[in-house]
């Protein structure tokens, strides 16, 4: 595209996590006994997660005023030399007016309660300002509708922001059966590492993998092998976080993830499966640059993006809520990801006169079928089997189970 500076090698990024050091978790564990205390919803638990594991690098915590501004204005912050960091979502803490008055008077600092009623951070150094719901609502989804699912968790939060520098006792964890995937930059790193890797391309997802995806996730392989790589790893990286309501949950995807690697669909041998422990926004192409900008973060250096990436139906019409082709054109021109090579797609549809999903043909239009994440459930739902070749075997049956027992 000429505005691509060249990819670093995964072993330049640099790695901040904020972690309390383990001398000093006991103190921090006594002196957060008496601070006031913040309870955390499921999501701001989930950026908590996000932050402490640095995906969100150069943040050291929930937003500061400075910082929400230039996201929120510029999709990007300033970091410490100057230079301009993608960081294209706000990552922010809401509390009400009473909670702002109790920290203000005891010293500024406060412990972060998760859902559970555990003591899991200090938040230090906090620094309050107005949360202009609507504002930040419009700015970041470009509507305002109470019905988009993020934008309601907006609207319920409290009218102020809480900045600071986070310090997170322990690594954390769900207990869900699905930790093992939830793999850290660092982990990721070390996996790079260990299986040799050459070249790592990441493929963000939240849906079920069905053979339109693992076009995408071939063809890159392709392109990479072609390039001269020799051992291009792939990291199949499911979002961890809240998703709509509508949407697979994470361990049907993931359970159905294992089944294509199980088919060879995509191989074992040269692909990671993880979790990104971010919420879900919904925030089309402002959003996909969050996507690839953490990934960056973990090391990523060829990020794939096809049709409508982070996108939704609107709640008011139905229509598609952003044009389906900004995500990829937002995504190859974002300030502040040079350091990434993105692959963008054109959509892959089911050619039917080849029985297989393949990259759309306008020329022979009437040979493709769209099957939308609405269609697929459909037919989940209703037992009826999608077509021939559109998605593995195994994996489709974890879906129609799922369904079933709804
Ligand atoms: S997303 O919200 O995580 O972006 P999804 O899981 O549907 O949604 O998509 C994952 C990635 O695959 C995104 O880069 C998206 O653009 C791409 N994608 C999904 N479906 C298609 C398709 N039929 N053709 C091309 N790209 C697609």
């Amino acid at each position: 595209t000429g505005v691509r500076m060249g990819v670093a090698s995964p072993s330049k990024v640099s790695l901040m996590e904020l972690f309390v050091e383990p001398s000093k978790l006991a103190a921090a564990k006594t002196e957060a006994e008496s601070l006031p205390k913040v309870a955390l919803s499921e999501i701001d638990l989930q950026w908590v997660h996000v932050l402490s594991e640095g995906w969100a690098a150069p943040l050291k915590g929930f937003m500061r005023e400075d910082e929400y501004v230039q996201s929120l204005h510029f999709n990007c912050i300033r970091g410490e030399n100057g230079e301009l960091v993608n960081q294209s979502v706000p990552i922010v803490l809401a509390v009400d007016e009473a909670k702002k008055a109790e920290i203000e008077s005891s010293g500024n600092a406060c412990a972060l309660v998760d859902p559970s009623g555990s003591t899991i951070a200090i938040l230090r150094n906090c620094e309050f300002y107005t949360h202009y719901k609507e504002e930040r609502v419009a700015r970041t989804f470009g509507l305002t509708d109470k019905r988009h699912p993020y934008a309601e968790k907006i609207y319920e939060a409290g009218n102020v922001l809480l900045g600071g520098d986070l310090e997170v006792f322990e690594r954390i964890r769900y207990n869900d059966g699905l930790d093992e995937y939830r793999l850290t930059p660092k982990e990721l790193m070390a996996e790079y590492e260990k299986r040799g890797a050459d070249a790592v391309f990441f493929f963000q997802l939240r849906n079920p993998v069905h053979n339109g995806h693992a076009l995408l996730m071939q063809d890159t392989r392709r392109q990479l092998l072609e390039r001269g790589f020799k051992n291009p790893l792939l990291v199949v990286h499911q979002i961890g976080g809240a998703v709509k309501g509508d949407d697979v949950p994470l361990k049907e995807r993931i359970m159905q993830n294992k089944a294509v690697m199980e088919e060879g669909i995509l191989d074992p041998e040269s692909t990671i499966l993880g979790i990104f422990p971010s919420p879900m926004l919904y925030a089309g192409p402002t959003e996909v640059q969050w996507h690839a900008k953490a990934r960056m973060n973990a090391g990523c250096q060829f990020y794939i993006v096809g049709r409508d990436p982070a996108g939704m139906k609107h709640p008011e019409h139905g229509e598609d809520m952003y044009d389906p082709w900004h995500g990829k054109k937002a995504l190859t021109y974002a300030p502040g990801l040079e350091k990434l090579e993105i692959l963008p797609f054109r959509v892959a549809a089911y050619d039917k006169s080849v029985g297989k999903m393949a990259f759309f043909d306008p020329s022979r239009a009437g040979d493709f079928l769209f099957i939308s994440g609405s269609k697929m459930r459909a037919y989940a739902r209703d037992g009826e089997m999608p077509p021939a070749g559109f998605m593995g075997e195994k994996a489709w049956k974890i879906l129609v189970d799922y369904y079933a027992s709804l």
